[in-house]
């Protein structure tokens, strides 16, 4: 909570007023009821209607004003929690956009969205209560039990026997209700997650026909998260009755006692009807109190998930003094290893080569023979565990991240497009390119060819990820974004997989003629994406079998003529 409460600071204003409203609308609360006495036994008792009149027109004030606080209160109460929430949000989102991928990797992204979203809430709307609860019940009881000791000390006797049973109660109700809660929320994680997932993926669910098997695995979690939302309930439908019988007991304790006193003429009726006022003032604040309760119990699950994104640090460093400049666009890895945080293996192994500036680097090699993760590397997406992998003679963790990655463009495999129109999509690369720069990457991407076509040309409208593109489109599209980087190194990971041959061909030939000086890295499965390439490596369960020319690698890598074997064969087959 500590780590939080820097964040209320904008609010404090709200957060220091919502109280004070509060104390001012329990004191109005407190002095109608002694009003009311006044009023009874005085004033009805002695026929006096002036009285009457006087004493219950202060009343009508004293509610309005307690009201008017009551509203005030609230209000602030809510500003101040809701604020709050906002501010902390906005410092997680900041948090989590500087998380390296391996943080990404630890977290998963459906638990963020969870802790961003419902978490936050929970948080402003528990600060929210308690701000007003914490306040109202211990005043209201201290309050009310003043009058009450006040109209008759005696008769507030009752209290001895009906509070230790109210706290007992209350105690064991709570403690049952703890765990409860806590498995609530992870419950809610749960759906949560598969919510995010398949709603993600709903297209690929229904291509596999498994709609009816994520139904069930979804019937299940909703069904657990269900049963155990209604034990909590159960229990807290339990309290009502429990704390009635407390409340109603000691009303008929109190009417038996009082009764007998008023009857003797030592007590007033008013004051009868206004000490029974006082003591279920008292009880209802106990009770609020206990809500108040578990109300922090649902908040500090919530905050310990939230300050556990707070704490972490991202696994990617940045230099104290980092370089700005990166000087040209050669990589070298030097010894390289590299292990995926949550897996035991080494996923690479003894990485050793150099590409000079400007040159083309195909990569080929088996699916998950660590393609992906070796030029990863680069951009420092991960960080290497041994060795060092350096740019423009550097290591690349002496640069600042963004003089980084603004210099090395990354074509993910799995790349996507964002909601707004094709030239917002393409600013991405470069936030003041113009239409002319614009054109020219797409052209080059060999893209122009369709987006020419549309009537609204740049204006054209992306739905969220892409998806009113083809898969080659939206890859052609990708690249472009990539190129207006005008980056030294362009790494395109399997980024033509979907572009048909003649296209991909065109692609190449624009790279090599229109990037001279860019250093290119291309991922393919297919030998003829790679071909024409200055060199070709190909990788093989995490280490480097060859490097060379596609001249040279068919007649000393196995690997390499294997893959060129069975290629050929398939066009000729075809
Ligand atoms: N985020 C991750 N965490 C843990 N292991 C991973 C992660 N990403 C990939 N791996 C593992 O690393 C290995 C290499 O994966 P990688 O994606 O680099 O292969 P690839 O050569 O790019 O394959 P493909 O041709 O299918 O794209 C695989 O065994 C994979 O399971
Ligand atoms: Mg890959």
């Amino acid at each position: 909570m500590r780590k939080l409460l820097p964040h209320m600071r904008k609010y404090i204003k709200f957060a220091v007023l919502s109280p004070i409203f509060m104390i001012l609308e329990v004191v109005a609360d407190i002095i109608i009821p002694y009003l009311m006495s006044r009023i009874v036994d005085v004033g009805i008792a002695n026929q006096d209607v002036t009285y009457v009149l006087k004493i219950g027109s202060i009343m009508v004030v004293s509610a309005l004003i307690g009201m008017t606080f009551g509203v005030l209160s609230s209000h602030c109460g809510a500003r101040a929690g809701f604020g709050f929430a906002a501010e902390i949000r906005q410092e997680l989102y900041k948090k989590v956009q500087d998380f390296s991928f391996a943080n990404l990797d630890k977290f998963t992204v459906p638990s963020l969205v969870t802790r961003l979203t419902n978490d936050c809430n929970t948080i402003g709307q528990v600060t929210m209560m308690s701000l007003r609860m914490a306040v109202r019940a211990p005043f209201l009881m201290i309050f009310a039990l003043f009058m009450a000791m006040r109209i008759n000390a005696s008769l507030v006797r009752v209290f001895v026997v009906s509070i230790p049973f109210l706290i007992i109660a209350l105690t064991i109700i709570l403690s049952k209700a703890r765990p409860l809660f806590l498995k609530f929320q992870s419950r809610v994680d749960r759906v949560n997650a598969i919510i995010q997932e398949n709603l993600t993926a709903i297209r690929v669910v229904k291509s596999f026909n498994r709609q009816s098997y994520e139904e069930s695995r979804f019937k299940e979690r909703n069904d657990s998260l269900m049963n155990t939302a209604l034990k909590a309930i159960s229990l807290i439908v339990f309290l009502m009755p429990v704390l009635n019988i407390v409340v109603y007991s000691t009303i008929i304790a109190v009417l038996w006692f009082g009764g007998q006193q008023v009857v003797a003429g030592t007590m007033g009726s008013g004051e009868l009807i206004s000490f029974i006022t006082y003591i279920t003032q008292i009880l209802m604040a106990f009770m609020m109190m206990s809500f108040f309760f578990m109300q922090l119990l649902r908040g500090s699950a919530s905050v310990s998930r939230v300050v556990e994104i707070l704490n972490t640090e991202s696994e990617i460093k940045e230099d104290p003094q980092p370089l700005e400049e990166i000087s040209d666009g050669s990589v070298t890895f030097n010894k390289v290893s590299f292990r995926y945080p949550l897996s035991k293996e080494k996923t690479l192994k003894n990485i050793n080569f150099h590409i000079e500036s400007g040159e083309i680097l195909g990569i080929i090699g088996s699916t998950g023979s660590s393609k992906t993760t070796l030029v990863q590397l680069i951009p420092r997406l991960y960080d290497v565990t041994e060795g060092s992998v350096s740019v423009g003679g550097v290591d690349v963790r002496k640069y600042s991240i963004k003089a980084l990655r603004d210099n090395v463009a990354f074509v993910l495999q799995n790349n996507t497009l964002f909601s707004g129109t094709l030239r917002e999509n393409m600013k991405w690369g470069k936030e003041d390119a113009t239409d002319e720069e614009i054109i020219w990457a797409l052209k080059q991407a060999q893209a122009w060819e369709f987006v020419s076509k549309y009537e609204e040309g740049l204006d054209y409208w992306v739905e969220q990820g892409g998806d009113n593109f083809s898969g080659g489109q939206k890859q052609r599209l990708t690249i472009a974004r990539a190129l207006l980087k005008s980056p030294k190194i362009i790494i395109l990971d399997d980024s033509t997989s979907a572009v048909d041959m003649t296209t991909d061909a065109k692609i190449q030939r624009a790279f090599k003629e229109e990037l001279k000086d860019v250093t290119t890295i291309i991922i393919a499965q297919r030998v003829s994406s790679i071909q024409h390439a200055d060199r070709i490596l190909v990788m093989n369960e995490g280490e480097v079998e060859q490097i060379g020319k596609h001249e040279d690698l068919l007649n000393n890598s196995p690997i390499y003529r294997e893959i060129y074997e069975s290629q050929k064969k398939g066009v000729v087959g075809a």
